[in-house]
């Protein structure tokens, strides 16, 4: 496994493997990587014949009062978890180097980036587009790899995937859960024993309100009231939002949302200081005969 901080000493692996003939497939992180990373890594192997993982802390998606100085930056360890995993390039660019002090242009999707976790986190999905654009266009890879547990997230760049024409296709892979359900995230690390079994609440929750809207006939918008009674019965998780949308254009459901509709369950809340997302795809019940 080769791994380089430079954006030239990274179109040059890149390039020789292009020039062999490799699919490149790419795998952007923020690093601290656990098995929800790894998952992207295994489908990026299945799918592609040289699979690069970036590890970058992107100081443009955290707003002023986040965690981005206390984001765990274990480089050494991650580095050691891409090489037994198999992975063939790291590219860990320095913040200089991704965002010089020149840079004035950032990449916005209006609308979208506006809600929910953007309504949360102003600037978070401006500073997440522009620094995916910019990975995608230093790596250049033919597949790009996200998890669902940052549902928005990966809607975000696919819309602006298509509207930027980008040439790229883009995965995305389920949430990776630890054995008690909790969906895996780099901000697990902060949590203690106690607001561990709080944030459980949030997968618990979702995990509930699947199982009530595909085994009774409940409307989505009945779904979404339980989802909201069952998280209210723990004040100690500080719910930021919880509801079901869309699962396209992420619109609230409504009296009127048919059981029909792609939805999805999205939560997001605080366990002590650490705010955490999670979310579930509410599917129709099968229907039988
Ligand atoms: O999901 C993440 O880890 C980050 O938001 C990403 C996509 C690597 C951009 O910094």
């Amino acid at each position: 496994m080769r791994n380089v901080a430079t954006i030239q000493e990274l179109r040059v692996h890149i390039g020789n493997a292009r020039a062999s003939g490799k699919r490149i497939g790419c795998v952007p992180t923020m690093g601290a990587l656990h098995a929800g990373h790894l998952s992207l890594v295994h489908a990026a192997q299945h799918e592609t014949d040289f699979v690069v993982a970036t590890i970058f802390v992107n100081p443009t998606q955290f707003g002023a009062d986040e965690d981005f100085s206390q984001y765990p930056r274990p480089l050494e360890n991650d580095l050691t978890i891409c090489r037994e995993a198999g992975v063939d390039l790291v590219f860990h660019p320095d913040v200089e180097t991704v965002f010089p002090r020149q840079n004035a242009t950032f990449v916005e999707v209006p609308g979208l980036s506006e809600i929910l976790e953007g309504a949360s986190r102003p600037e978070h999905f401006r500073g997440v587009t522009t620094v995916v654009l910019k990975l995608l266009h230093m790596v250049l890879p033919d597949v790009v790899y996200f998890g669902r547990k940052d549902y928005q997230q990966q809607l975000l760049i696919r819309q602006m995937v298509c509207d930027l024409n980008v040439p790229v296709e883009i995965r995305t892979c389920p949430t990776v859960r630890d054995s008690d359900g909790l969906a895996m995230s780099s901000r697990n690390t902060y949590l203690s024993g106690t607001e561990r079994e709080t944030a459980l609440e949030l997968s618990r929750s979702l995990k509930h309100v699947r199982l009530q809207f595909e085994e009774h006939d409940i409307t989505p918008a009945e779904a979404c009231r339980i989802l909201r009674r069952v998280l209210a019965d723990t004040p100690e998780l500080s719910i930021d939002y919880a509801t079901i949308v869309d699962a396209e254009t992420l619109l609230e459901v409504d009296e009127t949302t048919s059981r029909d509709t792609d939805l999805v369950a999205l939560v997001a809340g605080h366990a002590g200081s650490t705010r955490l997302i999670d979310n579930q795809p509410l599917h129709r019940p099968r229907t039988t005969g």
